[in-house]
């Protein structure tokens, strides 16, 4: 059997957790290293899987990589290997985004295609069209997405048709060294954008724009590595507060910033939890049995599809009926038969699902489909009466440092085989 987590339920959350930096912002951040020659710091950095397979990226780039404690160097050479190959991008499709920094810095880049995951299909035409935009040319040569650019990358204006996360961090990743200006419309929002924005713009990078939906790029001819610390994540900062919710227990969360959170913790107030919010944390109060409400998720700052899975399974034990509508994804909903085997009642029909509140939720194995609905099971499990197996569990440490150390801190109990 693969690692997995034995969770008793039926305990409420008590206590404090901190939060460490966003796996969204700091996997960007690592891979904008490379458009600096030098030695980089990233502060705040999460130890999670995500991050070594990005310092596998990045050393197969050429570049050296050390992690001590929460701070990572990445000492970046003059000349670059510019390729990321099948077996690291298919343990990790964020891996694309070093297409646009290795085009800039080297004229050239062989990515394999990453192709569908877990969520659903994942195209990445709005990066290869954005890129080919500025100058460059693609070929697919057996799985292999191999770019090229003569010259320097040119900057142009880029529509997006859909505010994509990735997609508006490549044409950011490929305009700051671009002759001319790259006028990003209709790009991503996502605080993670933000911090990277500041990140580049420590590197001398001339971005404005960061937060809004048109961001315009100055291109220069060379930018130096610098220091920076990764912003709160928000979505292990609202999975703890799911899991104080959903035992009707008191948490508070520090090291995070609530004003991310916005959407999410609405509806969690809605529900019936009281929330109180400071700088850098927020502290929940769960309700008994939360009321139902409906949800759609959407691009920042509507509701976090990364927060869709673990509020289901809070809903799963609402008084009443929600409805919850995934936007982003095609096969997001993959995880509710594992919550269905623990008693949920949920219907899926194309991208809703409709949830009847159940009074309570029985312990039994569950697999782990991916990262959100791992954590999103592991939840349901504390409010289970009885053991709740939560295997796959390499899909949780792929965003999550120390989740069941932190949960029983918290005074749950969650023991982890390995
Ligand atoms: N899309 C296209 N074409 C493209 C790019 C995207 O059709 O060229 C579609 C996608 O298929 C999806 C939608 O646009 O339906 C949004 O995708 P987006 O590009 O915004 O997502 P991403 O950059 O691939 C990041 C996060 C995801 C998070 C999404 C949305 C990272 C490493 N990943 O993915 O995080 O769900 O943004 O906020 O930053 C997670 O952390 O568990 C996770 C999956």
């Amino acid at each position: 059997m693969t690692a997995h987590l034995v969770i008793k339920g039926g305990t409420p959350l008590r206590g404090t957790v901190g939060v460490l930096g966003a796996k969204n912002a700091v996997l960007k951040e690592m891979v904008a290293c490379l458009l600096a020659p030098g030695r980089h710091r990233l502060g705040n950095v999460p130890g999670i899987l995500d991050v070594e397979l990005m310092c596998q990226v990045l050393t197969h780039t050429g570049c050296n990589v050390k992690q001590e404690g929460h701070d990572l160097f990445v000492v970046v050479p003059e000349e670059l290997n510019p390729e990321a190959p099948i077996d690291l991008v298919r343990q990790m499709r964020a891996s694309i985004v070093v297409l646009g920094p290795l085009l800039a810095r080297c004229g050239q880049a062989r990515v394999a295609l990453p192709g569908g995951d877990d969520l659903g299909a994942r195209p990445i035409d709005m990066h290869t069209g954005g890129l080919e935009r500025m100058g460059a040319d693609f070929e697919l040569v057996h799985g292999e997405l191999v770019g090229r650019v003569e010259g320097r990358l040119r900057g142009t204006e880029i529509e997006l048709p859909f505010p994509s996360v990735g997609a508006t961090e490549n044409m950011l990743f490929a305009g700051v060294l671009a002759e001319g200006e790259t006028v990003i419309v209709n790009a991503a929002r996502e605080p993670e954008i933000v911090d990277l924005i500041s990140q580049l713009q420590g590197m001398g990078a001339q971005i404005e724009g960061a937060g809004t939906s048109i961001v315009t790029v100055k291109g220069v001819d060379a930018l130096s590595p610098n220091d920076h610390v990764v912003i709160p994540d928000r979505l292990e900062a609202g999975t703890y507060a799911v899991a104080g919710a959903i035992t009707a227990g008191d948490v508070t969360v520090t090291g995070c910033r609530p004003e991310d959170l916005r959407m999410e913790l609405r509806k969690l107030e809605d529900t019936g939890a009281e929330i109180e919010r400071g700088d850098g944390w927020l502290r929940i109060v769960g309700p008994e049995r939360p009321k139902a409400v409906d949800l759609a998720t959407l691009p920042f700052p509507g509701f976090h599809t990364d927060m869709h899975p673990q509020m289901v399974a809070y809903l799963s034990i609402a008084e009443g009926t929600s409805v919850v509508t995934e936007n982003l994804y095609d096969a997001r909903f993959r995880y509710v038969g594992e919550l269905a085997r623990m008693g949920a009642d949920i219907v899926t029909e194309a991208q809703h699902a409709v949830i009847r509140g159940v009074e309570s939720l029985s312990g039994c194995p569950v697999l782990a489909p991916d990262i959100r609905a791992g954590a999103a099971l592991a939840i349901a499990g504390l409010r289970a009466e009885g053991i709740t197996e939560v295997g796959e569990v390499s899909h949780i440490d792929r965003g999550y440092e120390g989740f069941a150390e932190r949960l029983n801190a918290l005074g749950a109990s969650v023991e982890r085989h390995d």
